[in-house]
């Protein structure tokens, strides 16, 4: 039988003989005992040798994160930490380790340096765990509510969120990019299945390093036929929620090792999210002591400011149709402005979801693609998609990445990913 260490912390394991698989979190040896804390994904246990045991001469060959395999008996005892002791009484080593790299202080370029060894740690298992959680929430709410999960390419020939953040790579001989989103490619799905879904890496040449950008995120898109801007976010309001409450659920002892304070996840699952149009999260700014002029874009810095204070999500929805791609369809009671929705995080996080209604007319969308500068005849199979049976549509992608980071309150986004790409990182 194959246990893990939160299995066995428990009455009915008192003296019974167990093994367990295990790396060496640390180790303690002296003449007459030495201790050693064992790790595996679920959590540690003290381990106990004593001189006259079998074994005890190869405990003290161990180092930290060596690799074991450990039979023994379980023990309650109060001073241990967890509540429960296990004594060895047969070991067997997979491997000795080397002089681990990794001290308590290090600073932040070193351990991403070191990632591949970091994930180790408690912290960024917590972190994985519930990352884990979101990526299963995301697939669980969109099979539960009837989406067909589809997929697009990751080479296109043209942008979808602007030219500026397109990563160029050469397709045998001519050009080609990485994709920035899905959604074209799914608004031609999504006539022939209605309710469509993926969760796929979206590539962005971001030159702007901040905390929330990434060079490759993962992106869960979804589009849907015949919905509204207004219907759209009721979708993203109910997924958002039903990630936060599964995560609340399965991950309470992840978000208590994180120091997570869980009233703002609460309240996620359990108050309607704010809606406010963009005008009035300027005025929302400008009471924070921004100095937003109406028809500015919002940043990083700025919806820090905007959201610092709240305890629950906020659509910052209808903006300036110049601050936003071509693709959005602008407001019929108010052409200036598009029907889109921006859910920003609580806390400071900041946009976390972009969505919104698609133009759905051939002529808006030539419009909206010449006063952008786009080239028309990039397009052509997307302005097909107007020309034979159009119908009102609306998507979002979710930066799943930044869901992560604001749920575990993370103080940036590369921690929030096993392996982040940014402008300065491609190693390990
Ligand atoms: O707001 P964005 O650019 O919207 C789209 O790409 C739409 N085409 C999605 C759609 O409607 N199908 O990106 C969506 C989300 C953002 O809200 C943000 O959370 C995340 O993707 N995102 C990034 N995350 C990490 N690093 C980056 N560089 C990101 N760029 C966008
Ligand atoms: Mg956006």
């Amino acid at each position: 039988m194959e246990y893990y260490i939160k299995d066995i912390k428990k009455d009915e394991f008192n003296g019974r003989e167990i093994e367990l698989n295990g790396f060496v979190n640390s180790i303690r040896k002296g003449k007459n005992n030495s201790f050693l804390i064992l790790r595996d994904p679920s959590g540690t246990i003290q381990c106990v040798s004593h001189s006259a045991d079998k074994g005890f001469d190869e405990v003290n060959k161990i180092t930290r994160e060596s690799a074991l395999r450990i039979k023994g008996n379980i023990k309650k005892d109060e001073r241990a930490e967890g509540g429960y002791e296990l004594s060895i009484k047969d070991l067997s080593i997979y491997s000795i380790a080397e002089p681990f790299p990794l001290k308590k202080g290090h600073k932040k370029v070193f351990l991403f340096d070191n990632r591949h060894l970091w994930l180790r740690s408690g912290k960024m298992t917590a972190i994985m765990k519930i990352r884990s959680t979101v990526f299963s929430s995301i697939h669980e709410f969109f099979l539960a509510n009837d989406f067909y999960e589809i997929q697009s390419p990751s080479f296109v020939g043209g942008s979808v969120e602007g030219g500026s953040t397109l990563f160029e790579t050469d397709y045998f001989g001519k050009k080609a990019y990485l994709t920035q989103s899905w959604q074209l490619y799914a608004e031609a799905m999504v006539n022939s299945l209605w309710k469509i879904y993926t969760v796929a890496p979206s590539f962005r040449a971001e030159k702007s390093r901040t905390w929330r950008h990434l060079t490759e995120f993962w992106h869960a898109e979804a589009e849907m036929a015949f919905k509204t801007n207004e219907e759209v976010m009721d979708v993203e309001e109910k997924l958002v929620k039903l990630v936060v409450k599964n995560v609340l659920i399965k991950n309470a002892d992840e978000l208590k090792l994180l120091k997570r304070d869980t009233k703002v996840l609460e309240n996620t699952v359990n108050k309607p999210f704010l809606r406010m149009k963009y005008e009035e999260i300027i005025d929302l700014a400008n009471k924070k002591g921004l100095k937003l002029e109406y028809g500015a874009d919002l940043g990083a810095d700025e919806e820090r400011a905007i959201t610092s204070s709240l305890d629950i999500p906020v659509f910052s929805i209808n903006y300036p149709i110049e601050l936003k791609p071509f693709y959005h369809k602008p407001d019929p009671k108010d052409e200036k402005h598009v029907l889109c929705n921006d859910l920003l995080a609580p806390e400071g996080y900041g946009e976390v979801i972009g969505g919104g209604q698609r133009v759905d007319d051939k002529e808006t969308l030539l419009k909206r693609l010449k006063d952008e500068g786009l080239n028309e005849k990039d397009y052509e199979w997307y302005i097909d998609l107007r020309r034979y049976g159009a119908i009102p549509h609306s998507g979002f992608g979710v930066g799943v990445d930044r869901l992560v980071m604001w749920i575990c309150k993370l103080p940036h986004i590369m921690y929030s990913v096993p392996f982040p790409r940014t402008p300065r990182r491609l190693n390990p």
